[in-house]
């Protein structure tokens, strides 16, 4: 334990191409679930990707898990799983189990471990009966099941979930969405337009122009969030 807040970040810039990407966010949160809120374009999937490692921070601070992003990005990378809005990109091999237990291969456990470890996920996500079947051919529900079961059977720490839900009908998203935040042991940052989503989360963070407008409770948040919505530029 480093006693650093989980997440940390000083003064982050993120530039890509010409694009200020984020701007100056200073954050440190350490609660377990937290939820990123704003429009399209606001700088949302940039701070995901930095959190789980992918991309590097322009300028400033960054402390994840108490990790320095770039020097111990093998590490992050490790600890961190990420799910994506599309399940489609996420499918790397035929079949649901395989699929699964591909996601072990950097964590070198032997087989036995890896099929045990698998066919446990398989199970939590209710997926054991469709363990043979081509995972290109279940539905978009399913396969959304598929990638958190890709993304758990890691035993992250962390999950950082970029609009997990946008394609799902509203069953799955519940569904999905229990599982993001049931407590089995990881924290979750959860980028969602769904704002009852949203508020169910710990802590909230707005961002607006890539810059950090709003951060605390979601309720307070959710609120700041749709006063900015009322202040309608002009066409
Ligand atoms: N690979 C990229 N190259 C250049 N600009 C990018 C790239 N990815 C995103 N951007 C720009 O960065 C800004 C923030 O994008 P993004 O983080 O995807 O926002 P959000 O997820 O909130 O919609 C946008 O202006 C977007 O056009
Ligand atoms: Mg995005």
């Amino acid at each position: 334990m480093t006693g650093l807040p989980a997440l940390q970040l000083d003064s982050v810039g993120v530039r890509l191409g010409e694009v200020d990407a984020l701007r100056d966010v200073t954050l440190a949160l350490d609660v377990r679930t937290v939820a990123v809120v704003g429009e399209n374009g606001s700088g949302k999937s940039t701070f995901a990707r930095l959190l789980a490692g992918l991309i590097a921070p322009t300028v400033g601070e960054t402390r994840i898990l108490g990790l320095d992003p770039v020097r111990q990005a093998a590490e992050l990378r490790r600890r961190v799983a990420v799910v994506f809005s599309n399940p489609d990109a996420q499918i790397v091999m035929p079949t649901v189990a395989e699929d699964v237990a591909f996601s072990l291969r950097p964590d070198r456990l032997g087989r036995d471990e890896t099929r045990r470890r698998a066919d446990e996920t398989l199970e939590r996500f209710g997926l054991t009966d469709l363990r043979d079947r081509s995972a290109h051919d279940l539905s978009g529900g399913q396969k959304q099941l598929l990638a958190l079961a890709g993304a758990f059977v890691r035993r992250p720490d962390l999950v950082v979930a970029d609009e997990p839900t946008t394609y799902l009908d509203a069953r799955n998203a519940r569904r999905v969405a229990a599982h993001l935040l049931d407590d089995t042991g990881h924290r979750l940052v959860l980028v969602t337009h769904d704002l009852s989503l949203a508020e169910r989360c710990d802590a909230a963070v707005l961002f607006v122009d890539g810059r950090v407008e709003a951060v605390g409770e979601p309720a307070a948040v959710i609120a700041e969030y749709e006063a900015t919505l009322t202040r309608v530029p002009p066409c």
